[in-house]
C-alpha cells in the first residue's frame, strides 16, 4: 500500500540506514535522510528519486553531536512540515574488550549511540504528540541481549536504548506514538568489514547462526517498514531481532 508519510532515517547514505530508507520509498513515503559525507549522502537521495519517485530531502549532520542529532530532526521537520516516522541510526561505535577501552571511549560512543537517539526522538517527539501519529524505530543489534565479544561499547549504550524505548512507549502511547527497537544480527554493509575482518571470522560466525549465513539489508527494511507503518498501531515497546534465529533466550 502506498502511502504520503514522511519518514527520517538517520545514518542513511550506505547499509542499513539506506536500506530501511529504500523499503520506506518502496512504500511511497517521503524521506529525510542524513549522513555526514555530502556527495555520498547526495548520491543516496538521487538514487532512491529516481528508482521510486519519491520526494528525498537529504542535509548532513553529524549524529554524534547534540547540534547535529537535534538538527537534523529540526531541520527536516521546518523545510518537510511534519514527521510521521523517525528511525534512528548512527555509526557503530568501535569495537574493544573492556581493558582496552579509556573513558574518552565510553564517553565518545555514550554520545554516538545513545544520546544521538535520546536527542532525536526529543527533537520529533512534540511533532508527533501535536499531530497525535507517530512511528519511532531505533536500530540497535542482537547485542542488546546478549553481549558480544569484543563490542562492549555497542552492547552496553544499545541496551540502554532498550530500557528508554519500553519506558517512552508507555508515555506516548495514548498519543498514538508507538517505539520499537529492531535488533539486527549480522548484516552485509561496510560496517560488517570492520567486525569481521577476516575469513575466518565470518566462517566462525556463519556456523553460529541457525539460518547459515548472513543477512541482506533488505531484510531489515522490510521490518522496519512494518512498524513504521499504520497498521502496527497496537505494537509498541518490543525488540524484535532480526538475526536468523542467532539469539539463543527466550525473550
Ligand atoms: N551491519 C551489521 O551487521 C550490523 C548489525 C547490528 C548493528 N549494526 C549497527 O547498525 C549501525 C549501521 O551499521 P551499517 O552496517 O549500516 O554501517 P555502515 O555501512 O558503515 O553505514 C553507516 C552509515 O552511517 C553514517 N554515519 C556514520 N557516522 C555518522 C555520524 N556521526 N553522523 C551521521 N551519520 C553517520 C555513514 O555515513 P558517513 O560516514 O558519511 O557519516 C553511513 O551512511 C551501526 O551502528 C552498526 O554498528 C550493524
Amino acid at each position: 500500500m502506498k502511502s504520503t508519510r514522511v519518514a527520517l532515517v538517520a545514518a542513511s547514505s550506505q547499509g542499513l540506514g539506506y536500506a530501511v530508507a529504500e523499503a520506506l520509498a518502496r512504500r511511497g513515503m517521503t524521506l529525510g535522510l542524513t549522513a555526514r559525507t555530502p556527495e555520498r549522502l547526495e548520491q543516496a537521495a538521487q538514487r532512491l528519486r529516481t528508482q521510486y519517485s519519491v520526494e528525498v530531502w537529504a542535509h548532513p549532520f553529524d549524529l554524534d553531536t547534540p547540534e547535529g542529532a537535534e538538527g537534523f530532526v529540526r531541520a527536516a521537520l521546518k523545510d518537510l512540515g511534519r514527521v510521521d516516522v523517525l528511525v534512528t541510526n548512527n555509526g557503530g561505535p568501535p569495537p574493544g574488550t573492556f581493558d582496552a577501552l579509556t573513558d574518552e571511549d565510553w564517553t565518545r560512543a555514550f554520545q554516538r549511540t545513545l544520546m544521538s537517539a535520546v536527542r532525536m526522538m526529543r527533537a520529533v517527539l512534540p511533532f508527533m504528540k501535536s499531530a497525535g501519529y507517530g512511528r519511532i524505530v531505533h536500530i540497535t543489534s542482537v547485542s542488546v541481549r546478549e553481549p558480544i565479544p569484543g563490542l562492549l561499547l555497542s552492547g552496553v549504550f544499545r541496551a540502554g536504548i532498550v530500557n528508554l524505548t519500553r519506558a517512552v512507549a508507555r508515555e506516548v502511547a495514548a498519543d498514538g506514538i508507538t517505539v520499537n527497537v529492531v535488533a539486527p544480527g549480522y548484516m552485509n554493509t561496510e560496517r560488517l568489514q570492520e567486525v569481521l575482518p577476516d575469513e575466518a571470522a565470518r566462517g566462525q560466525i556463519l556456523q553460529e547462526i541457525p539460518a547459515k549465513r548472513i543477512a541482506d539489508p533488505k531484510e531489515l527494511g522490510a521490518v522496519v517498514a512494518f512498524l513504521a507503518s499504520e497498521e502496527a498501531a497496537y505494537l509498541t515497546g518490543a525488540v524484535i531481532p532480526v538475526d536468523g534465529g542467532l539469539f539463543r533466550g527466550i525473550w
